[in-house]
């Protein structure tokens, strides 16, 4: 059941907001329950005890994988595509992603882990992460997946944050021309995590890796002596299936909690409606499972449905800038899923690459993760789409679970640079800075009105920053930091974020986290961090920052140099500033708040435009800024 027609989304955008627990009933009878529920929805925005599907019972894994046994067993699950493309593909049936992830079941609960227990995931991109995935969920254990380009210190936050007692890693994972050697990293992290019991650790790279007596263990091996029955854990609709940190305005990032219930029928449901696939279709996200949009479109999604995808372990250049179209080429893909980045960063290389491969199979593109400029655009629709194929351009976020804003493919009409219109159950809302709502043609702060099944129910551990970060700026709305305009048809377009955080390439970073690591440096004694536009990754990272005047320093070059690495070791290769400005003084208002509004201004060279700067303590400092500006 899906909706087919732009007459159809109407009537069933009016249906979801006038009887939100018609609809949303009705759209959870497309799954398998254990127990159904008694009450579709309760709680909201002011009390913040959001339920959906309460006293239902269900396994999410029954809904991906068993559910589909009776008549699409022999169907390809999963096309895995490695690194190496001459390394042959990979193709796993339902049937037999359903074994594996039972037999991966099996060893979790051999190695001690019970329903509601936490296990991290720290691995690339291979089948094996996606079976983990689904096997903590068959057994109740709550996934906190951890991408494999976070350091170990983050590793390490992440894991004593959720309080994981298991990590699975893998010796290393393949990256282009590099490797990612995620067991050493992951060892180190685990020097600071004395909760985790057992490590599982799968081969992929066969490199030579350290290996703790009691501690850790080959998971390949266990694996295939496992028993490959498995009866789901009966869940309730409101028991955690998930945490994926997401970065926030504080150094440290927030745990956004996932249900079962809900999320299943968001992930399944949006899916289904946006990207319309049909039988036979092959789809491809090019996003990795350590983001939301892998957990989402990935992992669960295009099994819910019952779908066909490709896997890829690798990154767009490699072995060169023409990967993606190749991939597309041998596999037939028909919905091709991708950030701008990437397709800013590909069209670059020319149009060479893209003409040698046969794009005809294509049906659906979709652009996720951060605005998507006209230019960029017009580049996909005309040379990857051949000018046929609609563009869905999904806007949501890790806490959303699922697409909140986007066109149904070939049912609504797209619009270049406009992520269109909400989905059924989203209530969306612009308002100005007092919060007051803004109608029709309009430009203000995005927030939504009413929970959808796949909102975020809490930051793990800290229900009082999920209150304080979503709902304290306008009192009964979840605020998504985003700013927004609204054409006169009801259009959404995305121009960013409004808060301290920077969206680099699809990714959303947080301006303090990096100024905590800059600020771990002996020299540094003050740092502010700020984005500022970049051609390719849409926004890059800008840091000021003032050195301990009583210190000798080195040359200003290898301390840039310096600088950048210890943030990549800190926190992760993605968080390395661009640029990095030696400051005497940061603008600073009478109070000793960092004028962040200029600092931003320079970063982005709009010299003229930056407003009073007469109330600042050291108004001074300005001039200073531009003239040593990079
Ligand atoms: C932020 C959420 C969407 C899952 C991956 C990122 C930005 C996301 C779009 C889009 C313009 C977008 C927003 C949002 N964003 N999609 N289609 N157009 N901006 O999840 O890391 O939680 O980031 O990404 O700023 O708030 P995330």
């Amino acid at each position: 059941m899906r909706i087919k027609t732009a007459a159809q989304y109407e009537e069933w955008y009016k249906n979801a907001k006038e009887n939100p627990e018609d609809f949303w009933g009705e759209m959870a009878q497309n799954f398998s329950w254990r127990r159904r529920w008694e009450k579709v929805q309760e709680g909201d925005f002011n009390s913040l005890d959001i339920k959906w599907f309460q006293a239902g019972q269900l396994n999410i894994t029954e809904n991906c994988l068993d559910r589909h046994l009776k008549d699409k067993a022999d169907q390809v699950a999963v096309i895995f595509e490695a690194n190496d493309p001459n390394e042959p593909a990979r193709n796993i049936t339902y049937k037999e992603l359903f074994e594996k992830v039972c037999k991966m079941a099996n060893v979790l609960k051999n190695h001690g882990v019970q329903k509601g227990d936490r296990v991290c995931l720290y691995m690339g991109m291979i089948p094996e992460l996606l079976i983990s995935v689904l096997a903590c969920a068959r057994i109740g254990a709550v996934h906190s997946v951890v991408f494999g380009g976070f350091s170990n210190q983050s590793l390490a936050m992440r894991i004593n944050d959720c309080g994981a007692k298991l990590l699975i890693t893998c010796d290393g994972s393949p990256r282009g021309k590099k490797q990612v050697l995620l067991k050493d990293i992951a060892d180190s992290a685990l020097k600071d995590c004395p909760n985790v019991e057992n490590v599982l650790v799968f081969k992929r790279i066969e490199i030579e890796v350290a290996m703790k007596e009691g501690r850790d263990h080959w998971a390949n091996p266990l694996i295939d002596e496992a028993s490959s029955e498995c009866a789901p854990e009966i869940m309730d609709a409101e028991d955690p299936l998930f945490i994926l940190y997401s970065s926030g305005s504080t150094g440290k990032p927030k745990g956004l909690m996932h249900t079962c219930g809900g999320y299943m029928v968001w992930a399944g449901f949006t899916f289904n409606n946006v990207f319309q696939m049909e039988k036979d279709d092959i789809f491809w996200c090019t996003a990795d499972i350590g983001w939301i949009t892998g957990h989402s479109y990935i992992a669960y999604g295009p099994l819910l449905n019952g779908a066909t995808q490709v896997m890829f372990e690798g990154i767009p250049t490699y072995p060169d800038p023409g990967r993606f179209w190749k991939v597309i080429d041998k596999y037939k893909v028909t919905h091709f899923y991708t950030a701008p980045t990437a397709i800013r960063h590909l069209e670059g290389f020319g149009l060479e690459y893209v003409n040698k491969r046969d794009l005809s199979s294509l049906k659906v593109l979709g652009s996720v993760g951060e605005p998507i400029n006209e230019e960029a655009w017009n580049w996909y629709s005309k040379h990857i789409g051949n000018g046929k194929c609609p563009i869905v351009d999904t806007w949501w976020q890790t806490e959303t679970g699922g697409i909140m804003i986007s066109a149904l493919a070939g049912v609504t009409k797209d619009k270049a640079t406009y992520t269109t219109k909400p989905l059924p159950g989203v209530i969306m809302s612009l308002v100005d800075h007092e919060g007051k709502e803004l109608e029709g043609e309009n430009e203000g702060n995005l927030c939504i009105k009413k929970p959808w099944p796949g909102i975020a129910r809490t930051i793990w551990g800290n229900p009082e920053r999920y209150k304080e970060t979503y709902f304290s700026t306008y009192p009964g709305l979840y605020f998504t930091g985003d700013g927004a305009k609204r054409d006169s048809e009801g259009n959404f377009r995305i121009t960013g974020r409004v808060d301290d955080l920077i969206n680099v390439s699809g990714h959303l970073l947080g301006t303090a986290e990096i100024e905590d690591a800059l600020n771990q440096h002996k020299e540094v004694v003050e740092s502010a961090v700020v984005g500022y536009p970049h051609n390719i990754k849409g926004s890059g990272i800008y840091a000021y920052v003032i050195l301990d005047q009583n210190q000798e320093h080195e040359n200003p070059e290898d301390l840039n140099k310096e600088l950048s690495n210890m943030v990549g070791t800190i926190l992760g290769p993605i968080c390395k500033p661009d640029k990095i400005q030696i400051v005497p003084a940061l603008p600073k208002t009478r109070s000793g708040k960092i004028m962040r509004r200029i600092l931003r201004k320079v970063a982005s060279n709009k010299f003229d435009d930056l407003g009073d700067t007469s109330t600042l303590l050291n108004p001074e400092v300005v001039d200073e800024l531009i003239k040593h500006k990079i």
